[in-house]
Order: structure tokens, then sequence, then C-alpha cells
């Protein structure tokens, strides 16, 4: 992906520290951003500095390990921004919590860099930044 202008990332985890950063990073890049994340204190703190920053941007709050909600976040995403480009499965991902495939619903989600069509969803497993190729 080249022109990242008006495109849209989601990412998890992205109400505070590396997925913040890249919240900011891609708001900078002139991309809009759905940022999930699990916490109430995190997300408010978050809305304030991307709306500080000028981002255009969607907050969900969810817990990633709660399969049923995904769907409902993806959802979501799409009534928003239409679509999703960029998947960055940051929330909790580290080498001390081992992944198992995920579901998305229709919509595939899957660990061990493999993917599934509908969004060209991907997963980076264990990766520090476990941000997902552009698609
Ligand atoms: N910071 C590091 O040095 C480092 C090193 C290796 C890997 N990582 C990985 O990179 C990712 C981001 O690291 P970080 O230090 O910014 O993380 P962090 O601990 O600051 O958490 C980032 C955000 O994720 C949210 N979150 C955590 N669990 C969640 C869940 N189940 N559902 C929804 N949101 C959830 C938190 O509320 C937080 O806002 C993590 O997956 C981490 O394992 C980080």
């Amino acid at each position: 992906m080249r022109d990242l202008s008006g495109k849209v990332a989601f990412i998890t985890g992205g109400a505070s520290g590396i997925g913040l950063g890249m919240a900011k990073a891609f708001s900078r890049a002139g991309m809009k951003v759905v940022v999930v994340d699990f916490r109430d204190d995190h997300l408010a703190a978050a809305e304030e500095t991307l709306a500080r920053g000028g981002a255009e941007f969607h907050l969900v709050k969810l817990d990633v390990v709660g399969r049923a909600a995904w769907s409902r976040a993806a959802d979501e995403a799409e009534r928003v921004f239409s679509r999703i480009h960029v998947l960055c499965n940051n929330a909790g991902v580290g080498v001390l919590t081992p992944h198992r495939p995920g579901h998305l619903g229709g919509r595939g989600l899957v660990a061990g860099g493999q993917s599934r069509r509908r969004h060209q969803w991907c997963h980076h497993c264990s990766a520090a930044n476990s941000c997902a190729r552009a698609m």
C-alpha cells in the first residue's frame, strides 16, 4: 500500500503505548484510525490525545479475548469508516501470551501467519509491534 491517505487502520490495544504510537503515526500519514482497547481510562486519554492532534478516529471498547465482541467491533468499524485496510493486532500480543486462532465471524482472523479473505486481516504473531501488513 503506497497511498495511505484516507485508508483505515484498526488497532487493538491502540489507546496507549505502542498502539497509540501507531494510531498517531498513521493519523499523521493521513489515515483514519479505529482505536480498540478494554480500558476506559486509556480510551479517554487516547481520545483527548488524538483529538488534539486532529486525527480522524473512532474508539471501540473491546477485550480482544472475547471472540463474539470482535464481530461487533468489526461491524462498528465498517459502519463508521466503510472499510478496514490495515489491522494491527497489538493488544496483549507477546511472547508470553501464545496465540490461538481467532475468528471474526465470516472475517478470518487467524494466528500463525495465515490469513483468510474478506478484509485480508493479517496476524503477525509475537512480533514486538505486531503491526499487520498493509494490504
Ligand atoms: N513495550 C515493549 O517493550 C514490548 C516488547 C515486546 C512486545 N511488546 C508487545 O507489544 C504490544 C504493545 O506493547 P505496549 O507496551 O504498548 O503494551 P501496553 O501494556 O502498554 O498495552 C497497550 C494497550 O493494550 C490494551 N490492552 C491490553 N490487553 C487488552 C485486551 N485484552 N483487549 C483490549 N485491549 C487490551 C491496554 O489497555 C493498553 O492500552 C503488546 O502486545 C506487547 O506484548 C511490547
